[in-house]
């Protein structure tokens, strides 16, 4: 599949088969993330794997009881090691570093036909305690990882690219 396709076919999946995420195909997906660009190249981010079915539940519970996180078969959870650094231009790197790799793990996600969902609805600190997290560590967001329950069209619902994109000056909304 190329980027473009992935691209195109990555959606929020918000139900899974109960069905294992092979090894080989997991390290091929993190190690996606492991090459993503990040400020000074600082590579802050993280991620705890989370398979065990108790564990699992209990992560959903932390996700305001977003059942479906616990039902995937992986449920990762993707941190920064440092949330100090602020670049020049007076934005937080780490949340921007994480999110880049995490971007890279749900396109390749879909490139394996496996479904991922971007979960920003979760209490930081249950979360930690249940993963026993250090307090210095942030998290990002957990990304429930599986193979997709049903096989739904993608939908997306997206602005045009005239309501975001101008030419040389600021012309939009
Ligand atoms: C930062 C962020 C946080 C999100 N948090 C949640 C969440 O807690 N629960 C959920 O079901 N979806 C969550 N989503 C998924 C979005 O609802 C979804 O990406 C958006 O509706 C577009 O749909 P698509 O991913 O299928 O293209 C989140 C997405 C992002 C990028």
């Amino acid at each position: 599949m190329d980027i473009y396709e992935a691209v195109k076919t990555r959606k929020s999946v918000r139900s899974y088969q109960s069905r294992e995420v092979p090894d080989d195909v997991l390290t091929r997906i993190l190690d996606a993330a492991r090459l993503a660009p990040s400020a000074n190249n600082f590579q802050e981010w993280r991620f705890v794997v989370a398979r065990d079915p108790k564990t699992r539940h209990s992560i959903a519970q932390a996700a305001c009881r977003q059942t479906f996180v616990g039902e995937a078969p992986v449920v990762l959870a993707c941190c920064a090691k440092d949330s100090r650094h602020v670049m020049t231009c007076g934005q937080p790197s780490y949340p921007i570093d994480a999110a880049i790799a995490i971007d890279h793990i749900t396109l390749c996600a879909a490139a394996e036909g496996l479904g991922t969902c971007w979960i920003g609805a979760f209490y930081e600190d249950e979360v930690k305690q249940i993963l026993g997290i250090p307090s210095g560590i942030r998290v990002v967001a957990l990304l429930p990882l599986g193979y997709p329950q049903d096989p739904q069209p993608v939908r997306k619902l997206r602005l045009s690219l005239e309501r975001i994109v101008s030419y040389d000056s600021w012309k939009l909304e």
